[in-house]
């Protein structure tokens, strides 16, 4: 059988060696006598397991004392909503716009102001350019009575990424990093709130990893109108985030993922790691005579990398050539074509080496 490389954007490739844990404990989980998807979320067994991938997720991310992270279920984009209806209520909130996931959280806070008292703002975009660099802006403009400004660190689209936190002092900082996170090794505890849907680096769908400074709802009034208890921040922190059944399976993954992080050396080991695959493959592209990425060097993904021939029906075939040796899922984000290799912490860089031959070959038939 061919080896297969799923480059994937999400879900994407997880290490061998935590799915063969996961198989591993499949029937028996921890001598309980039970698989994981069978224990209950209201025992020992669940509540322990919870506690030890908050205690590494804090480890790793090396978050402050108020710094909560919490597991929701929605994905991502249930974030988008509830951010700003958590926290902007009665408060002007502003979003870079740097590209389409980074918008989706934009429109989703500003449909909001139909029935709520949210104000949000686009402080900066590139869309104009096709969100092929990031886009710049003075943080004095920003109102300090604002409640929060929200970017992409990584935008899985278009493949770019801010390669340090934008420098917004005077309000907090919220942040999705569904694409990035425990690749980069930002300063995770200067971001008031941040998020990420787990399918990426996180291990499986099904669970979003919120992380809340307490300051930050301690800010918001206890009348602030947020329907619905389950929407509502202060629930998730009271209850622990089991105020109904956790997606136990997805923080399961997730507990295997970030141990599996923290035996690889942790979020700089992986940082170095993502940097060295995809430098491999922007080498690769800027020498090549078929192929490139048209994004601003400074502000390329190490996560996501994007090309394309600039002919949509040579890259159409590249896809599906590549799918027959294995290199699977190589095609843009349907919104912008092209070809997309995402190359997460799980990601082998025996497979960019692969891609590579692959690349080389398809340019000789084609050139
Ligand atoms: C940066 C970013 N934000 C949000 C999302 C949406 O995530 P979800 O599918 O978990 O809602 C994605 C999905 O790829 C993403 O890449």
């Amino acid at each position: 059988m061919t080896k297969t490389y799923n480059f994937s954007a999400g879900p994407s490739s997880l290490p061998q060696e935590v799915l063969r844990q996961a198989q591993m404990e499949l029937l028996d989980f921890k001598g309980s006598g039970m698989s994981v998807m069978e224990i209950s979320h209201r025992g020992s067994w669940y509540k322990d397991l919870q506690a030890e991938t908050i205690e590494l997720i804090r480890q790793l991310l090396q978050l402050k004392l108020s710094q909560q992270p919490i597991f929701m279920g929605g994905g991502a984009s249930l974030q988008f909503t509830l951010v700003p209806l958590n926290l902007a209520q009665g408060r002007k909130c502003y979003y870079l716009n740097s590209g389409s996931f980074a918008k989706q959280a934009m429109l989703a806070a500003q449909k909001l102001a139909k029935q709520f008292s949210v104000t949000a703002e686009e402080l900066a975009t590139t869309e104009t350019i096709g969100y092929v660099s990031l886009p710049k802006f003075d943080s004095t403009t920003v109102d300090p009575t604002a409640a929060y400004v929200h970017f992409t660190s990584n935008n899985t689209v278009e493949g770019t990424a801010w390669p340090t936190l934008p420098k917004v002092t005077s309000v907090p900082l919220v942040a999705d990093c569904s694409s990035n996170i425990m690749s980069v090794n930002y300063p995770y505890h200067d971001l008031a709130l941040f998020y990420a849907g787990a399918q990426k680096n996180l291990g499986i769908a099904g669970v979003t990893l919120v992380v809340i400074d307490r300051s930050l709802i301690d800010v918001v009034s206890p009348e602030s109108d947020v329907p619905g208890v389950m929407l509502d921040y202060r629930t998730q922190i009271e209850k622990d985030s089991v105020y109904n059944t956790p997606p136990v399976f997805a923080v399961y993954m997730l507990n295997l993922m970030a141990k599996w992080v923290y035996a690889q050396g942790g979020v700089l080991a992986m940082e170095q790691q993502c940097q060295a695959k995809s430098g491999v493959l922007y080498d690769y592209l800027d020498a090549s005579t078929l192929y490139f990425n048209n994004v601003e060097k400074s502000d390329r993904s190490i996560n996501n990398v994007t090309f394309t021939t600039g002919n949509p029906d040579l890259d159409q075939q590249f896809v599906k050539s590549a799918a027959v040796e294995g290199l699977v899922s190589l095609g843009g984000h349907r919104s912008v074509g092209g070809m997309r290799a995402s190359l997460y912490n799980a990601f082998p860089m025996d497979g960019v080496r692969a891609l590579i031959d692959f690349m080389e070959n398809f340019r000789k038939d084609h050139s």
